[in-house]
C-alpha cells in the first residue's frame, strides 16, 4: 500500500494570559476545519496546537494573583483543553512551551545558532511592549505607544544576545516574490514587503535578563530566551526536532500551513523563516494570515470577553451552530463582525429553515407517503438530471474552496444545493403526486433524490460541522461507513434505493429573535456582575490588609533629613482667589518666612496670628496659587477635623524639633 500523503497544519500557540474568547476559537475552529477536510481527503494529518506559556507578561499576571507562573498556566491550560474538547477540535498534538522536551530543544536551537555565529552578544537599548512581548524602535511607535495594542512601551537596557535578522531581509523578500503562495491572502504579502521588509530588518534582541520565567540560555546564566524564539520553535520541537526521536520531524516537516492571526504574520514571515534559514532547515509551505473577529468595532478583548464567552455560546446554541456561524459569516482572511443578532439570523435562516427543514420534510414525507421505507421500484422525474448535475458541481466547487481555506465560500456552495433541493420539493409538489397511486414510483424517485442529496451535503459539511452529519445519517437510516466517506460524495446514487428512515428531533431548533439577543446579553451580564462583585470584594479585603499594615519603616538617618523648628505667626491673610489657603509670615528665631497652608476651613487669619507652630524648614520652596511658600506647618487631622500642631509658651520660636 502506498503511504498516505502527509499534511501538517498548526494554529498559533495561545498565551494563557486570560480566558480564551470566541476570537481565539475562531482561529482554532478554522484550522480544525482544514485538518478535518484533509483527513477526509485521505491525508495523514498532523494538527498541532498548544500554549505559549513563558514571558514577562505571564510572570507578572501570576505574581498579581499570588501564585507561581507554573501553577497559573497549569490552571489555564486545563480550561483551554476543555474548551477545545467542547468545540470538537481534533488536534493531534498539544504542545506546552513549558514541556521539558521543548525547553531542551529550544536551548539546543539557541546554542546551535550561537555556534554558527548567527547569534552574538551585545547591549540592548530599546522599547518593549510587555503585553505583546515585542520589541520596537522609536519609529515603529504610534503616538509613542505600541503599534499593535496601543499600550505604553517600556524602555529597557541590558546586555543581550542578538540574532542576525538583518542578514535575511533580501532572501525573505525574494521568497515572498518568487513564492506568492508562501503568504496568503495576497494583501498581507504586499503589506509585509512594503511596510516591514523593504525598510530593512534590524538584528533582533533574542535574550532578556530582567525576568526569570522562560527558557534559560544554558551557556550564559541569567539570560532568558526571547519568547518569540521560544514560541516559534514549537512548530519543530513538537515534532521531536532537537530530541532523541525526530522521526515525526522527518515525516511532517516542513509544515504545509501555519494558520495565524494578521497581527502575528510579521513574526511568521520574518523571524521564523530567518531562523530556519540560519538552521539550514526547509521553510514551511504557507503562512495563512486570517483577520480578526470584531465586536463593537474593536478586536475582542478581555473587557468584552463575557459577551462572547465561547462556552456560553456553545452550551446555549450548540457547537456546530457556532462553528457554522464563524466559518460562514466571515470570509477567512478578512475581519468580521460578531453580533448576537447576526448569529441568530444565520441559525434561523440557514440552519433551521434551509437545512433543518430540508431534512425534516424529506424524512417526514418518506414516513407519511411510504411508511418510512422507500420502494426499490422508482421512476425518474425529469428534474432529476439537473439536480444530479447541481450536486456534482457543488462537490467540485466545495473542494476547490476548502483547498484554499475559503470556508465561507465552501459553505455558501453547500447551501446553494440545500436551497436547490428545497426548491425541487416545491417544483415537484410531492403532496400532489401522493394523491395519485400511478405516480407513487415517481414520488419515490423524488424522495430518493432528496435523501441522496442530504447524504452528500452531510459529507460536505463535516469539516465545519463535525457532529451534525451523524444526526442526519441516523434519520436517513444510513449506517454503511462507505456511504459516509468523502469520495462517495462524488457519485450520486450510491444510497440503496429502499432506505428506511427514522424521524428524529429537529437538528436545528428555531430561536426566537425577539427574546434571544436580550437573554444572552443578560446571561453575560449576570456573569460579568458576579465577577465584578467578587473582584470588588477581593479589593476591599486587600485594602483592609494594606491599611492594617504598619507604614514602611525608616532609619534614623531618614528622619534626620527633615528639619523642623518652632515658629510664631506674626501676620496672616487669605490667599487671593482661594477659599482654602492662608498665607502667614512666620518668625523662626532670626528669620521670617512666608508660608502658605491649606487651613482656611479651620482657622481665620485672626485665629492664626500669635500661634506657636511647627515648621518644616528645609522643604523646597514652591508657589501655591502664585504665592511663594517657604516651608510647611505641621497639622494633625482625622476625618474633617484638623488642628495645627503647637508647643507651649515655654518654648521660644527658633527651637529645634528632633
Ligand atoms: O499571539 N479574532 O498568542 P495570542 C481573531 N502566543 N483572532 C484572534 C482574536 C480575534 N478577536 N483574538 C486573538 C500569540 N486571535 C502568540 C502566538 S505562535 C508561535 C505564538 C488570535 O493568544 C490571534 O490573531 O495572543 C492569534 O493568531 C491567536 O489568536 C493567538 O493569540
Ligand atoms: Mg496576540
Amino acid at each position: 500500500m502506498l503511504d498516505k500523503e502527509k499534511f501538517y497544519i498548526t494554529t498559533p500557540i495561545y498565551y494563557p494570559s486570560d480566558k480564551l474568547h470566541i476570537g481565539h476559537s475562531y482561529c482554532t475552529v478554522a484550522t480544525d476545519a482544514m485538518a478535518r477536510y484533509k483527513r477526509a481527503r485521505g491525508y495523514d494529518v498532523m494538527f498541532l496546537t498548544g500554549t505559549d506559556e513563558h514571558g514577562q507578561k505571564i510572570e507578572r499576571i501570576a505574581e498579581e494573583k499570588g501564585v507561581s507562573p507554573k501553577e497559573y498556566v497549569d490552571e489555564i491550560v486545563k480550561s483551554v483543553k476543555e474548551l477545545w474538547k467542547l468545540m470538537n477540535i481534533s488536534y493531534d498534538r498539544y504542545i506546552r512551551t513549558t514541556d521539558d522536551y521543548h525547553v531542551k530543544a529550544v536551548q539546543k536551537i539557541f546554542k546551535a545558532l550561537y555556534d554558527k555565529g548567527e547569534i552574538y552578544k551585545s547591549e540592548y537599548e530599546g522599547l518593549y511592549c510587555t503585553p505583546c512581548e515585542s520589541f520596537f524602535i522609536e519609529k515603529d511607535l504610534v503616538d509613542g505607544k505600541c503599534p499593535d495594542c496601543g499600550r505604553p512601551v517600556e524602555k529597557v537596557k541590558e546586555e543581550s544576545y542578538f540574532f542576525r535578522l538583518s542578514k535575511y531581509g533580501d532572501r525573505i523578500i525574494k521568497l515572498l516574490e518568487e513564492h506568492p503562495e508562501f503568504l496568503e491572502p495576497a494583501s498581507r504579502r504586499n503589506e509585509m514587503i512594503n511596510n516591514f521588509l523593504k525598510p530593512g530588518l534590524t538584528d533582533l534582541c533574542v535574550s532578556r535578563t530582567s525576568f526569570k520565567w522562560g527558557v534559560p540560555v544554558d551557556f550564559d546564566e541569567g539570560h532568558i530566551v526571547y519568547v518569540w524564539i521560544d514560541a516559534l520553535s514549537n512548530y519543530i520541537t513538537a515534532m521531536g526536532y532537537g530530541s532523541d526521536d525526530d522521526s515525526d520531524f522527518k515525516k511532517y516537516w516542513p509544515a504545509d500551513v501555519h494558520v495565524v492571526g494578521k497581527e502575528i504574520v510579521r513574526f511568521h514571515t520574518t523571524i521564523w523563516p530567518a531562523m530556519l534559514m540560519a538552521l539550514e532547515l526547509p521553510l514551511p509551505k504557507k503562512v495563512f494570515g486570517h483577520g480578526w473577529l470584531i465586536i463593537d468595532g474593536g478586536k475582542m478583548s478581555k473587557s468584552k470577553g463575557n459577551v462572547v464567552d465561547p462556552v456560553i455560546l456553545c452550551e446555549k446554541y450548540g457547537v456546530d451552530a457556532i462553528r457554522y456561524f464563524l466559518l460562514r459569516e466571515i470570509a477567512f482572511g478578512q475581519d468580521g463582525n460578531f453580533t448576537n443578532e447576526a448569529l441568530i439570523n444565520r441559525m434561523n435562516s440557514d440552519l433551521a429553515n434551509d437545512f433543518g427543514n430540508l431534512l425534516s420534510r424529506t424524512v417526514g414525507m418518506i414516513e407519511k407517503y411510504f411508511g418510512g421505507k422507500l420502494p426499490a421500484e422508482q421512476v425518474e422525474n425529469p428534474l432529476n438530471e439537473e439536480i444530479k448535475a447541481f450536486a456534482a458541481k457543488t462537490v467540485a466547487k466545495t473542494e476547490e474552496y476548502y483547498d484554499k481555506m475559503f470556508f465561507s465560500d465552501a459553505l455558501n456552495e453547500i447551501w446553494c444545493l440545500i436551497r436547490r433541493l428545497n426548491k425541487y420539493i416545491d417544483e415537484t409538489a410531492p403532496w400532489v403526486l401522493a394523491k395519485d397511486e400511478s405516480k407513487k414510483a415517481e414520488l419515490a424517485g423524488i424522495m430518493y433524490v432528496l435523501a441522496e442529496g442530504l447524504r452528500i451535503i452531510s459529507i460536505l459539511i463535516e469539516p465545519c460541522m463535525p457532529s451534525t452529519p451523524a444526526l442526519c445519517f441516523e434519520q436517513l437510516g444510513i449506517t454503511d461507513p462507505s456511504l459516509k466517506e468523502w469520495n462517495s460524495a462524488h457519485s450520486f446514487g450510491l444510497l440503496p434505493r429502499d432506505i428506511a428512515v427514522k424521524k428524529g428531533e429537529a437538528i436545528f431548533p428555531r430561536i426566537d429573535v425577539k427574546k434571544e439577543p436580550a437573554s444572552i446579553e443578560k446571561e453575560a451580564e449576570k456573569k460579568a456582575k458576579a465577577e465584578e462583585k467578587a473582584a470588588k470584594k477581593a479589593e476591599k479585603q486587600k485594602k483592609k490588609e494594606e491599611t492594617a499594615e504598619k507604614p514602611s519603616e525608616i532609619v534614623i538617618d531618614d528622619f534626620a533629613k527633615v528639619n523642623m523648628k518652632v515658629g510664631v505667626i506674626l501676620e496672616c491673610k487669605k490667599v487671593e482667589k482661594s477659599d482654602k489657603l492662608l498665607v502667614s509670615q512666620v518668625k523662626i528665631g532670626d528669620e521670617v518666612r512666608q508660608i502658605v497652608s491649606g487651613v482656611a476651613k479651620w482657622y481665620t487669619p485672626e485665629d492664626m496670628v500669635g500661634r506657636k507652630v511647627i515648621v518644616i524648614t528645609n522643604l523646597k520652596a514652591v508657589k501655591l496659587r502664585g504665592t511663594l511658600s517657604q516651608g510647611m506647618l505641621l497639622a494633625a487631622s482625622k476625618g474633617d477635623k484638623l488642628e495645627l500642631v503647637s508647643v507651649s509658651d515655654d518654648i521660644p520660636d527658633g527651637a529645634d524639633i528632633s
